[in-house]
């Protein structure tokens, strides 16, 4: 039995009516039955079911009187009543009570399926609005972007230019440049700023589970696919989509992603039917897309599809009159997060950020901070700062063992890149991981 097969619970007094149910609906559903509906009621507080269904007719105990107990002590439990055939009117009454809905006896089990569907259908759309509200609000704690260099100002005016238009952006930029950040002030500041912005961040998803991530399945389209998905762009829909790091999605995506670009118009997995979204597509990258084209790892037709806007983030080294203005900012947020009574940080320790080669970027100055404003010991002004070349190595040599594995492993990548010259694919290939996991791990190692 598949351990994953939605769970139903079927309370039904004939011991023959239990066994019919078993015998059509076991293979698609995991079922308890239950013969007495005062255990069946105790059933349903204990344990999520997918549905109940609750024959109306019983000795024990009138099915009416069931569907209120246990709709009173789980209001979330879909139940499906079944009747006799001439009682309409108890048919009614189970629905007024909170019942999902009703079958009359004797049972037309293909209906039965169907209404089972339903309520899965229901409750998965329950599960996206839940999602869908956590994101809206989530989204709404960003924003606050900072820089008076004329770099960020070109940005800034940018973003407002583009806030009535719902064109493609592709923002650029070395790591810790503040491109996601960029991403969510787009979405932000425009006119779909009240529906969802969602991320995907393709070095992450590895490369066998890309077309369901974003496209979502239909239930039973490969093995695995116990349930009908959602995918990414379908929960997206009049919204934002966020594809992060996309100079790492694999080829064959990239196809599908054209498609959704000039269609408007996706496909579950195991679906022929076309679905119509409406997105708004932002992407960024910190690698050289149109180096990329040439060593033929990106579509040059995708590129410019996505190239619409092109948003560029300078770094951090080359606008170095946003240094103090980030420090300031990074210091009075950080304060208040880590409880710490700072008041400000010495000016010989803000030069000698403006000289510094960052580079990490924003990402690194703000952990830096970070890092000063921990360790500060109640100061209240900063007056020393240790940057990243001065520091440790990020892996310390404890004696555990996860700490020698991760050693292991990453001196082990490092000499293979070395040996291939820094081609990652080649690397991979030797490694015997993809590419994806390979830059994934480069970076979590810090290794270039
Ligand atoms: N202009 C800015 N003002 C305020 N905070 C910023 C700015 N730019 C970046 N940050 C902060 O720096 C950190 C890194 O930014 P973000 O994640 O957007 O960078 P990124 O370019 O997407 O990096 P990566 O390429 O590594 O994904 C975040 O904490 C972000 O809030
Ligand atoms: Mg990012």
């Amino acid at each position: 039995m598949n351990k994953e097969m939605p769970p139903v619970l079927i309370i039904d007094d004939e011991e023959g009516m239990l066994i019919t149910y078993k015998n059509i609906l076991e293979d698609d559903f995991s079922l308890t039955l239950c013969q007495d509906p005062r255990d069946g009621i105790k059933l349903a507080k204990e344990k999520e079911f997918r549905a109940v269904i609750l024959d109306l007719k019983m000795p024990e105990m009138d099915g009416i009187e069931a569907l209120k107990i246990i709709k009173k002590n789980n209001p979330k439990v879909e139940v499906i009543v079944a009747t006799a055939v001439n009682n309409a009117k108890n048919a009614v009454l189970a629905i007024k009570l909170g019942a999902f809905d009703y079958i009359t006896k004797p049972i037309a089990f293909d209906e039965l399926k169907i209404l089972l569907k339903k309520v899965e259908e229901k409750q998965q759309l329950q599960k996206e609005n839940l999602y869908l509200k956590s994101i809206i609000k989530e989204q709404s704690k960003f924003s606050e972007l900072i820089g008076k260099s004329k770099e960020m100002q070109g940005v800034f005016a940018t973003i407002k230019n583009i806030s009535t238009i719902c064109s493609t952006v592709l923002i650029t930029g070395e790591s810790g440049t503040g491109k996601e950040l960029v991403a969510h002030a787009i979405h932000a500041t425009s006119e779909r700023k009240n529906r969802p912005f969602l991320v995907v961040n393709c070095a992450a998803i590895p490369e066998n589970l890309f077309e369901s991530e974003l496209f979502g399945h239909e239930r039973g389209s490969f093995t695995g696919a116990v349930s009908t998905k959602i995918g990414k762009f379908e929960f997206a829909d009049q919204g934002t989509i966020f594809l992060d790091e996309i100079g790492l999605m694999p080829k064959n995506m990239q196809a599908k992603l054209l498609r959704v670009l000039s269609e408007g118009k996706i496909e579950r997995i195991g679906s022929k039917n076309p679905i119509t979204v409406n997105l708004r597509i932002l992407a960024a990258t910190n690698v050289n897309l149109e180096n990329e084209i040439k060593n033929g790892n990106f579509r040059e037709d995708l590129y410019y599809r996505l190239n619409v806007i092109p948003i560029k983030l300078a770094p951090l080294r080359e606008r170095v009159v946003d240094i103090p203005l980030l420090v300031d900012y990074f210091l009075r947020k950080l304060k208040i997060e880590l409880k710490k009574d700072v008041s400000g940080i010495d000016d010989s320790v803000v030069e000698k950020l403006k000289k510094y080669s960052w580079p990490g970027n924003v990402r690194e100055l703000r952990n830096i901070i970070e890092r000063a404003v921990a360790l500060c010991n109640n100061k209240l002004v900063i007056t020393e700062i240790n940057l990243n070349n001065e520091q440790d190595p990020p892996f310390d040599d404890s004696n555990t063992l996860k700490n020698a594995v991760i050693n292991l492993e990453k001196n082990h990548i490092s000499k293979i890149l070395q040996k291939m010259k820094g081609n990652q694919s080649e690397a991979a290939r030797v490694l015997g991981i993809n590419r994806t996991t390979l830059i994934y791990k480069m970076r979590q190692y810090g290794l270039k």
